[in-house]
C-alpha cells in the first residue's frame, strides 16, 4: 500500500499533535510531526514509537530560517503531499489600544504571518513530487474582517496578514495545481485556546482531517471552518 506524507507544525501539543494522531489513526499517512523540542516532546514521541515507521519527529522552529532549511535538507527527494501549516502563538498579553507589546507583536507576524511561506519556499520542492499536492493553512476566524473582536491586535492582524499571503500563494501555485487553502479549527480546548473553549483537539482534528484530505481544485484560495463550511472573510 501506497501511504501520502504530510507534514504537520507545531506537533507536540494542541491541535497539531490531535491531528498528528488523526492523521495517523487513518491508517494511510505518513506524518513528518515538527516541533521545537522534540527531547520534551514526550506524548508525541511516544506516539512515534508505538507507530512503526509511520511517524517521524522533527526538530523544526518554523521562525528560524537556519531551522527551516536543516528540516528541508533532512527530508530533500521526498514526496510530500501536504504541508499542515498549524504553529501559532498568541503575540503576548499585551494587546490592547494602550497596552501594546510591539516585540511581542512582531513576533505574531514572524510565526503566524511570515513562517508559513517560509515552509512553502523550503519545501516546495517536495510538494512538486506529489501527484495531489495541498498547503493547509491554520488561521482564526480573529483574523477574518468580519470577526467584530475587539483587542487582540497581534494575534487578530498575523492572522489577517496570513489570509492574504495565502491567497496570494493560491493564484502563485494555481498553474502547478498546487491547492492554497486556510482554515479557522473552531475554539479548541488547548493552552491557547483554553478550557472554557467549546471543541476538544481532536473534534477539531476529525473535521480537519476530513476538509483537507478532500480538498479540490476548486477550494483552492478559499477560508473554511473546520466543519468545512465556507468561513467569511
Ligand atoms: N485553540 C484555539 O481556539 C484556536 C483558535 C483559532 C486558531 N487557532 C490556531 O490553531 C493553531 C494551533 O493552536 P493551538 O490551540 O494548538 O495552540 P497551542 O496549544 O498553544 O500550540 C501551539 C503550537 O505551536 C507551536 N509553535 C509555536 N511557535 C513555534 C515556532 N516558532 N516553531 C514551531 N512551532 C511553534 C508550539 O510549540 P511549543 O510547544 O514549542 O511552544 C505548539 O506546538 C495556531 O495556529 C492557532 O493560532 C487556535
Amino acid at each position: 500500500m501506497e501511504f501520502s506524507t504530510v507534514i504537520i507544525t507545531g506537533a507536540n501539543r494542541g491541535i497539531g499533535l490531535a491531528l498528528t494522531r488523526r492523521f495517523f489513526q487513518s491508517g494511510q499517512w505518513r506524518i513528518l510531526a515538527c516541533c521545537r523540542d522534540p527531547d520534551s516532546a514526550r506524548e508525541l514521541q511516544e506516539m512515534a514509537n508505538r507507530s512503526g515507521d509511520k511517524i517521524g519527529v522533527y526538530r523544526l522552529d518554523v521562525s528560524q530560517q537556519d531551522s527551516v532549511e536543516a528540516f528541508a535538507k533532512t527530508i530533500d527527494g521526498q514526496r510530500v503531499d501536504v504541508l499542515l501549516n498549524n504553529a501559532g502563538i498568541k503575540g503576548g498579553n499585551h494587546q490592547t489600544l494602550l497596552d501594546m507589546d510591539y516585540d511581542a507583536w512582531a513576533g505574531a507576524f514572524a510565526v503566524n504571518s511570515m513562517a508559513p511561506l517560509r515552509m512553502v519556499q523550503a519545501v516546495l520542492k517536495n510538494l512538486r513530487l506529489s501527484p495531489a499536492p495541498k498547503i493547509a493553512t491554520i488561521t482564526s476566524q480573529m483574523g477574518a474582517m468580519t470577526w467584530p473582536g475587539r483587542g487582540s491586535y497581534a494575534y487578530s492582524s498575523s492572522k489577517a496578514a496570513v489570509n492574504k499571503v495565502m491567497r496570494i500563494l493560491a493564484l502563485d501555485l494555481e498553474p502547478e495545481g498546487i491547492i492554497v487553502s486556510l482554515f479557522h479549527p473552531g475554539w479548541v480546548q488547548t493552552d491557547m485556546g483554553g478550557k472554557s473553549a467549546t471543541i476538544s483537539p481532536e473534534e477539531s482534528a476529525e473535521g480537519l482531517f476530513t476538509a483537507i484530505t478532500n480538498l479540490k481544485k476548486s477550494d483552492s484560495g478559499r477560508f473554511f471552518k473546520w466543519t468545512g463550511e465556507e468561513h467569511a472573510w
